[in-house]
Parts: structure tokens; C-alpha cells; sequence
């Protein structure tokens, strides 16, 4: 384990410089949205300009070390969905406008220092391992807790938005195989279903046999001041290219993380969740969640 932070040029630099790394995938950062709109600064700092210390370390270093973004569906804001490595940028957050400004610099240090570096802009991907801020983690813990009487309600701000979520684990595989083309390049990285946060509660809480209008209530303090609201990816680039296609698709990832949320919370699991992944990815790491 080495330590340094986004904000530090020099630690960066000398890690880089020190480890001679064949790969550095770049995931670090502020990365909620709603967080970066009482902390614009900081963001921008950390998830905008970190991108470009790694990348200047990395041609100072004179390194052939290889270079992925983590870029984001957040940065196609108001542009209406299907998104793809063509759509326009227009984001509506501070992490949105710093995760373009990051996306451009890999892009630039490719083109103007032949450095192999890669965005991958992914849609949202979650797991049972998601931050529990996060509106997928937060309405399935509420799931496990209301229904073990640790939680009474569960607050919310607007249940409209459309995402497209698939399942971060299949993701982290797919930024690998960005870095092992032969050319670098971008490449949007979705399921190519759109549901809302309101789809996301119902299969949740129904998945249990609750009725979510029960127990949902609206917080404004969750609004954000702009919001995105239309995202769904156009993956076909990334299909054709690296043949990679999402096993999981919504309803098996709600079951998923509402079966882990029940077993934290020391309930036994509906069970089709474990049941999905035990078919369709045995031996795995994150079956113990
Ligand atoms: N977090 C949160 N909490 N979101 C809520 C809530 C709530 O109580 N109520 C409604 N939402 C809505 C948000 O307004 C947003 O439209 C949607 O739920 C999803 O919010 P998040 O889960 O916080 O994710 P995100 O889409 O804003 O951002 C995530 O995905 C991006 C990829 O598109 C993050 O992981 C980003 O870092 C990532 O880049």
C-alpha cells in the first residue's frame, strides 16, 4: 500500500515514478453528486484536476504505463438518452463539469502525447457493496431494515429520474479490457435500460411483499438544484469492439442487493438474488457481499 492523495502532485509523482506501473485505473474521486454541489471547489480539485496530475506524472515519468478514466454517464446531463461516445456533453452537477474537464485531458494527452490513456464512461453500477448515500443502497437498506423494525420510513428526494444501472462487479471487468486493446479509445459502457428511481422502489419493496407507498416519503433536502434526468447508454460501440454484454439486468439487481441488505441485517434472504448469482457467477468474491 502506498499513500497520497488526488490533491498532492508531488506524492503522486513519486509513486508513479517509484512503482513503474504497467496500468493505473483512475477511480478516485468526490463522487457524489449531490455532496459536489456544497463542495464545488473541492471537487473540481480533486476530481477534475487529480485526473491531470496522474496523467502529467505519468509523461514525465517517461513510463509506457497505461492510463483509465474513470468518466461518467453524469456528463451527458440535459442530453437527452440514447448516450453514446458521440452524444454531446451537458452537465448539470460541479462532479459533472470536473468529469468532463478530466475526460478531456485523457483525451488530450492521448492525442497530443501518445500516451495510451482510455475513458471509459460508465453508466451508474452498483453492488451490495455500493455507498449507503447512494439512492440504490440507501432504498435497499431500508428494504432489510424496515422489515427487521429498525427503520420506520424511508426519506427520498424526486423518484423520476431515469438511470440505467447494471452491476458494477461486470463493470470493473470491462475496464480492464479497455486497457488490453490494441488501440486506446472511449467507450460508453452501459445496459441499455432505462428505469427510474420510483421503478427501483417498487421491485425493491414488492420483492418483499411491502407496499412502498407505506413507507416512502419525499425530503426536500434531497433535491438537487439541477438534476439529470434522462440517462440510458447506447453501449453498441463496446459490444462490437470488446463483445461485452451485461448479464445483469434490473430486476436481478434490485433481488441481489435487497438478499444482501436482508442478510446484514440479520434476516434470512428471499433468496432469488443469491440464486441468480450462484448460476450465473460461481466462485466468486462478492458472494460473501
Ligand atoms: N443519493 C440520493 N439520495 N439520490 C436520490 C435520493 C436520495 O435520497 N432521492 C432521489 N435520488 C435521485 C437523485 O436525485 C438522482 O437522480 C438518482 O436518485 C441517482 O442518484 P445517486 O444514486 O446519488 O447517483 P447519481 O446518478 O447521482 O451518480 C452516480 O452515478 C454516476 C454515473 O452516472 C454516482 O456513482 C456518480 O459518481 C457516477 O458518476
Amino acid at each position: 500500500m502506498h499513500y497520497g492523495d488526488l490533491s498532492d502532485s508531488e506524492q503522486i509523482s513519486n509513486i508513479l515514478y517509484n512503482i513503474m506501473p504497467q496500468e493505473v485505473y483512475h477511480l478516485g474521486a468526490q463522487s457524489h453528486v449531490m455532496v459536489s454541489f456544497s463542495m464545488p471547489e473541492y471537487t473540481a480539485n480533486v476530481s477534475g484536476i487529480g485526473t491531470a496530475r496522474i496523467l502529467e506524472a505519468i509523461r514525465r515519468s517517461g513510463n509506457h504505463t497505461k492510463f483509465y478514466q474513470a468518466s461518467s454517464s453524469e456528463m451527458f446531463g440535459r442530453t437527452p438518452s440514447p448516450q453514446n461516445e458521440e452524444s454531446p456533453f451537458s452537465p448539470t452537477s460541479p462532479y459533472a463539469v470536473a468529469k468532463v474537464y478530466a475526460y478531456w485531458m485523457t483525451k488530450n494527452y492521448r492525442l497530443g502525447y501518445n500516451l495510451f490513456a482510455c475513458n471509459g464512461i460508465l453508466f451508474n453500477h452498483e453492488s451490495p457493496r455500493r455507498g449507503e448515500i447512494f439512492v440504490t443502497r440507501k432504498i435497499t437498506m431500508a428494504v432489510a431494515n424496515i422489515l427487521a423494525k429498525k427503520q420506520q420510513f424511508l426519506y427520498l428526494g424526486t423518484l423520476e429520474p431515469k438511470r440505467d444501472w447494471g452491476f458494477a462487479p461486470e463493470y470493473v471487468e470491462v475496464m480492464y479490457q479497455i486497457l488490453q486493446q490494441e488501440k486506446a479509445d472511449d467507450f460508453v459502457v452501459g445496459t441499455g435500460q432505462q428505469h427510474s428511481v420510483l421503478d427501483f422502489v417498487e421491485k425493491a419493496f414488492s420483492y418483499v411483499n411491502l407496499r412502498w407507498q407505506d413507507y416512502v416519503k419525499c425530503d426536500e433536502k434531497y433535491l438537487r438544484p439541477t438534476e439529470t434526468n434522462d440517462l440510458a447508454a447506447d453501449s453498441s460501440k463496446i459490444k462490437k469492439i470488446i463483445r461485452w454484454t451485461p448479464k445483469v439486468q434490473f430486476d436481478d439487481l434490485v433481488k441481489i442487493m435487497v438478499d444482501a441488505d436482508m442478510r446484514k441485517a440479520g434476516l434470512q434472504p428471499i433468496g432469488e438474488g443469491d440464486e441468480f448469482l450462484r448460476k450465473h457467477f460461481p466462485n466468486r468474491w462478492w458472494k460473501t457481499d
